[in-house]
């Protein structure tokens, strides 16, 4: 698909087919094929991950390799690029369980905080950017941190779950990666996990691909078929959902404590994200007084569910502090979903006691 077409056009075409196709890849649920053309093995080669994975390439400006989680994309990449001994630059505020899986590597690793100040990268072997991070919502210049790790000859890899495809483009910023949870909103019902690696260089993706065959965890072409499916209509779910987050940021400013939205002009995130990237989503944060207020607020809401997750079409908010994220007790990561502007605003504010 042309990159002058819009991205709702892109997604939706990325698979159209021709005269006698069905629209849209289908799931291709073969184990062994018949030797002699291009796939031979299912853990080497599925037709279902190549349409993804051309679509999410040509979205991202990159080669695509798909992973069964966000978390079997991310560990694949560190396993494939460090090595004994080597450095590793990550947020200190980002995703937690990459955090935990470094600290089980054999690595040295420097967390610093998403905004920032970044130490000298001297002596650094990768940069694992989280911008917005997960769940504070701060944001990096990508393009300058990218500049900075290349004098430094380190590698860059932003985890642009939270941004999607169509919100950041990491790689087009001068970014080497991009590793992303799909579990999010590209594949956005709630129903499958899915993670992509997008590479600008073909050797490394070549490695990754390798890395994959050889580990053995692979995605199933089902789940990959959904998250394909979901990609299709991520443009008109990301307007909506970002439509509800202005009007959730809209009805809490002044009112909430720690209110977060890197698309809101005042939030302290806002100018670096409007100059990297393409538009905003559907997540923000606000701190309630403790875990008891976001109990009371979540009981008290008709359409809000309690889930840890985000970007899916059903609003839902998590109480991260639950999970062991370094945040105060009632900070709540909301994600809103693609419910009527009107139902969701009204039922927010009646949930939180501030009609
Ligand atoms: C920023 C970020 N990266 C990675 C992951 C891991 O993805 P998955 O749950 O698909 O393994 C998550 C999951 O919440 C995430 O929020």
């Amino acid at each position: 698909m042309t990159p002058e077409f819009g991205d709702g056009t892109r997604v939706v075409h990325a698979f159209a087919g021709e005269a006698g196709d069905p629209f849209g890849a289908q799931p291709v649920f073969a184990s062994a094929y018949h030797l002699g053309g291009q796939d031979y093995y299912g853990r080497a080669g599925n037709p279902t991950w190549r349409a993804l994975e051309s679509a999410l390439g040509a979205l991202e400006g990159g080669e695509c390799v798909v992973f069964p989680s966000g978390m079997a994309a991310i560990s694949t990449l560190l396993r494939t690029v460090l090595s004994t001994g080597d450095t590793l630059v990550i947020p200190s505020d980002g995703y937690f369980l990459t955090r935990k899986f470094v600290s089980e590597m054999d690595v040295t690793v420097r967390e610093v905080p998403t905004a920032g100040p970044y130490p000298s990268l001297d002596g650094v072997k990768l940069v694992l950017l989280e911008t917005p991070s997960n769940p504070g919502l701060d944001v990096c210049g990508i393009a300058d941190l990218a500049e900075r790790a290349h004098a430094a000859g380190a590698l860059l890899a932003v985890d642009n779950t939270t941004a999607t495809p169509l919100g950041q483009r990491p790689i087009e910023l001068g970014a080497d990666v991009v590793v992303a949870s799909d579990t999010k909103a590209v594949a956005g019902h709630s129903d499958v996990l899915f993670g992509h690696v997008t590479l600008a260089s073909p050797e490394l993706a070549g490695r990754l691909r390798d890395a994959r065959t050889l580990n053995g965890a692979i995605p199933g072409p089902f789940e990959t078929w959904l998250a394909l499916r979901g990609l299709g209509t991520l443009d008109l779910r990301l307007a909506r959902q970002a439509e509800n987050a202005a009007a959730i940021h809209a009805l809490l400013k002044g009112r909430i404590e720690g209110l977060r939205w890197p698309g809101a002009p005042e939030d302290p995130a806002h100018p670096v994200a409007a100059r990297q990237m393409r538009r905003f989503n559907g997540v923000l944060t606000f701190v309630l007084e403790d875990k008891a207020a976001v109990d009371e607020f979540l009981a008290r809401s008709r359409l809000v569910s309690a889930a840890t997750s985000f970007g899916g079409l059903h609003s839902t908010a998590d109480r991260r502090a639950q999970f062991g994220d370094p945040v105060p007790e009632g900070l709540v990561r909301f994600s809103a979903g693609c419910e009527d502007t009107r139902d969701l605003v009204a039922d927010v504010s009646q949930a939180l006691g501030l009609d």
